[in-house]
């Protein structure tokens, strides 16, 4: 990961390095996703919220290449893809930092973040040539790790978020999805994450962030996409929405006031 592009002049200007059109993804008898549409720009943060069962992880799956979506459309860098697998995520650009973070305890920061990709001197493992990278991809992120040959057990949840994050950036990726980064964390560390996807974008990566937390999202994010019940229910620029229409879009109550207002007016009428 090189972090050499040069930093986008303004949040979410730059062209649109990822675009999902018209998504359908079923699940037996449920319809995960219904002709969702999702895009986002190089140097933007799109937060994508929704309530429980929205459908938010199923979407990360299907750009993460965990799940073939049944239709639709995804444009990657405006060229037609099919992201065949993890792998095919990965080799066009697309990096996950799923939930579970997916860290070894028992392997230090360096073995973990090289974990399948790791530098070879001939046969030999080239520890310098890692522990160097390692070390400039953790200053790019300007994340505050005490050593990087200490077990990821004996860190902080804050500080294996991280290690996690750094470790999507070993590929060079151009997009890189975040599913609820910040949900296990107490408040000095989130702020922190928070700054780690705020370098992200400074340094012109597509950001996907997934999460529970409006504070959060309206705190880090450019653009706010809101599902619900498998469908885009809303679209807000983060400064132009109130936290009240946020929960109302992923309530669906703003549907239930202008319903009721509708079927008022009608009585009043008739
Ligand atoms: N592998 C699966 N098999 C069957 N149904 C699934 C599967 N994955 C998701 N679903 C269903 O699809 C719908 C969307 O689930 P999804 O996990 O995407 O929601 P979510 O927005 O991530 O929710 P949460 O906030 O709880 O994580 C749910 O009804 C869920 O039960
Ligand atoms: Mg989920």
């Amino acid at each position: 990961m090189t972090l050499t592009a040069p930093p986008t002049p303004a949040s979410g200007t730059g062209e649109a390095v990822l675009s999902l059109a018209g998504i359908h993804k079923r699940f037996g008898a449920v319809q995960a996703l219904t002709d969702v549409s999702l895009t986002v720009r190089a140097g933007e943060v799109v937060a994508l919220v929704g309530d429980n069962g929205a459908g938010k992880s199923t979407l990360v799956k299907v750009i993460s290449g965990v799940y073939q979506p049944d239709a639709g459309t995804i444009e990657f860098e405006s060229r037609p893809v099919v992201v065949g697998g993890p792998a095919g995520a990965q080799e066009l650009g697309i990096a996950t930092v799923f939930q579970d973070l997916a860290l070894c305890d028992n392997l230090d920061v360096v073995a973990n973040l090289f974990l399948g990709k790791e530098h070879r001197r001939g046969p030999l493992l080239d520890e310098v040539s890692m522990e160097q990278e390692a070390w400039r991809l953790l200053r790019t992120l300007s994340a505050k790790i005490p050593s990087v040959r200490i077990p990821v057990a004996s860190l902080s949840g804050g500080q294996r978020q991280t290690v996690a994050i750094a470790r999507s950036l070993v590929g060079d990726p151009r997009v890189v999805l975040l599913d609820e980064p910040t949900a296990a964390l107490g408040v000095a560390q989130t702020a922190e994450v928070l700054n780690l996807v705020e370098r992200l974008r400074d340094h012109g990566l597509g950001v996907i962030l997934v999460s529970h937390n409006m504070a959060d999202v309206q705190a880090v994010a450019d653009r706010i996409v809101v599902l619900r019940l498998g469908r885009n229910a809303a679209e807000f620029r983060t400064e132009e929405a109130t936290t009240d229409q946020l929960v109302a879009a992923i309530t669906g109550a703003s549907d239930n006031v202008v319903a009721q207002r509708a079927a008022r007016r009608t009585e009043e009428r008739g």
